[in-house]
């Protein structure tokens, strides 16, 4: 096959070979009629069944394929228009020829207003039983072709579960890749809420590794003196308390991935510690002294530049070398906002299923702001916008009214300014715009840290943290 990728996807979306002609059901309990039918149609080289009531019509149906049925509107056991309606509940994509005698032309009409692709009337014009075949046989493939096409295109969208179809995003998913089949460390920077854990999970599960276990870290939830105990593990009687040997995270993951997420928040003595587990592929369990081997690829996750920390003192250069083998940057949403729509409809998808909805939409007016909105929690912030939009929603859109009022607001922060104020550099004018938008959300939060966590679309440690750093009263 030379095609491209578009066309070998429109192929193996194709559910019927040329040979194949057609498979048509025919639901009637008329000897004559079914006689005549077979014949005809036989001859135009269609695959025929007989059902001669309802019930023996359904069966077919449910247990096998067809592309075109021909109906009686009267059958020994049910009314066909209820069989009929039966069938646009069951396969709305399958195309139904009713049959009616001349007597009840009424009831043709019923059924073309109940979904019915035509009707005959009895007795037949060969002519025109053979056309109307034709053509419902090509519009119920036409239909499941169509179906498959756009499922075809959904996965094209989207790699693991990551969703998203931007170049930017076409990028990352070529790095993932290239890296997932090797053991190199990876460092993945971005954003809060850009999918960091997303991308570490997706490199994980095309690696070698995927059967064995993939850990989260965050060290910024583990208090340092936990967090190597519970990393590296003890032997009984390590200290006071130690009644048991303790394995550690990384004994658990042996043969398989550990990612650190918010790298920089691990402290001096684990960050020393780590880089030996990295460089030797070993480590000793606290009062041991015995080094225990470990097989483990490590990825690291930060929203930090890390490089200014190594500068300011607080991440060790060494180790930042060794995590830094292989850097990605996740794209923020507002430097991919061509990939909103698609986030969105993903995002209805999930709702829907957790509420019992069915919001088909977002009003117009509703997603132009959300195309406006800067999103400074990115793809974490817009998950939340539509949770809340779907349970809010009375109707089959998200309105307006229903998306909450700080995304307004939000738009109304001026952006950051296009040139540098006088002698400041980047990443203080940098931190001087983060600081005025946690300030604002946490005056509109009433400084409850959990609601401005919200509003920005970072995890409430994250916020803590960032509060800590830049000295924010609060
Ligand atoms: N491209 C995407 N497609 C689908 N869902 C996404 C995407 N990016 C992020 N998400 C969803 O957004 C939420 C946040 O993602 P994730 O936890 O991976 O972000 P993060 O970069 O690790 O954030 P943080 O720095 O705050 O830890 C998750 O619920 C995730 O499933
Ligand atoms: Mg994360």
């Amino acid at each position: 096959m030379s095609g491209t990728r578009e066309a070998s996807d429109a192929e193996t979306a194709s559910p019927s070979t040329p040979a194949d002609d057609g498979r048509v059901l025919v639901i009637d309990d008329e000897p004559v009629v079914v006689d005549v039918l077979r014949q005809l149609l036989r001859k135009q080289g269609y695959e025929i069944e007989v059902a001669g009531d309802a019930a023996a019509g359904r069966q077919c149906l449910e247990e096998q394929t067809w592309d075109a049925v021909l109906l009686d509107v009267m059958l020994p056991d049910a009314d066909g228009l209820q069989v009929l309606r039966w069938i646009r509940e069951f396969n709305p994509d399958l195309a139904v020829v009713m049959i009616t005698a001349f007597a009840t032309v009424e009831s043709a009409v019923d059924a073309m207003k109940a979904g019915a692709f035509h009707y005959v009337t009895k007795p037949f014009n060969n002519e025109e039983v053979r056309n109307l075949v034709a053509r419902a046989v090509q519009t119920s493939r036409l239909h499941r072709e169509n179906k498959n096409l756009r499922r075809a295109l959904e996965e094209r969208f989207r790699f693991e579960r990551i969703v998203g179809k931007s170049r930017a995003m076409q990028e990352l998913y070529r790095f993932i890749e290239q890296v997932s089949p090797s053991r190199s460390t990876v460092l993945i920077e971005g954003e809060s809420g850009t999918g960091k854990e997303l991308v570490a999970q997706a490199i994980h599960r095309r690696s070698p590794r995927k059967d064995k276990p993939f850990i989260v870290v965050n060290s910024s939830s583990i208090p340092t003196e936990l967090l190597e105990d519970n990393l590296f593990g003890h032997v009984k009687g390590a200290f006071t308390g130690a009644a048991t040997d303790r394995q550690g995270l990384f004994s658990a993951a042996d043969g398989g991935t550990i990612m650190f997420d918010e790298v920089t928040t691990i402290g001096s003595d684990v960050q020393a510690k780590l880089l030996r587990v990295m460089q030797n592929r070993e480590f000793i369990p606290l009062g041991s002294v015995e080094p225990r081997r470990v097989d483990v690829r490590i990825l690291a996750a930060t929203n930090e530049n890390v490089k200014d920390l190594v500068k300011s003192g607080r991440f060790r250069e060494d180790l930042y070398y060794r995590l830094n083998v292989l850097s990605v940057t996740v794209p923020p949403l507002r430097h991919r906002i061509e990939d909103l729509p698609l986030l969105v409809t993903h995002f209805l998808k999930k709702y829907n299923a957790e509420n019992d909805k069915q919001v088909e939409s977002i009003e117009t007016e509703a997603l132009e702001r959300l195309l406006s909105y800067h999103w400074p929690g990115n793809v974490r912030e817009l998950e939340n916008v539509i949770e809340r939009g779907v349970v809010l929603a009375q109707g089959e859109q998200i309105e307006l009214s229903s998306l909450p009022k700080d995304l307004e607001e939000g738009a109304a922060v001026p952006p950051a300014a296009s040139s540098l104020p006088e002698g400041v550099g980047l990443y203080e004018a940098v931190g001087r715009y983060e600081r005025q938008l946690i300030e604002s959300a946490l005056r509109r939060a009433g400084g409850v840290q959990k609601q401005a966590a919200k509003i920005l679309g970072l995890k409430p440690t994250t916020l803590n943290e960032k509060i800590k750093r830049l000295g924010i009263r609060t």
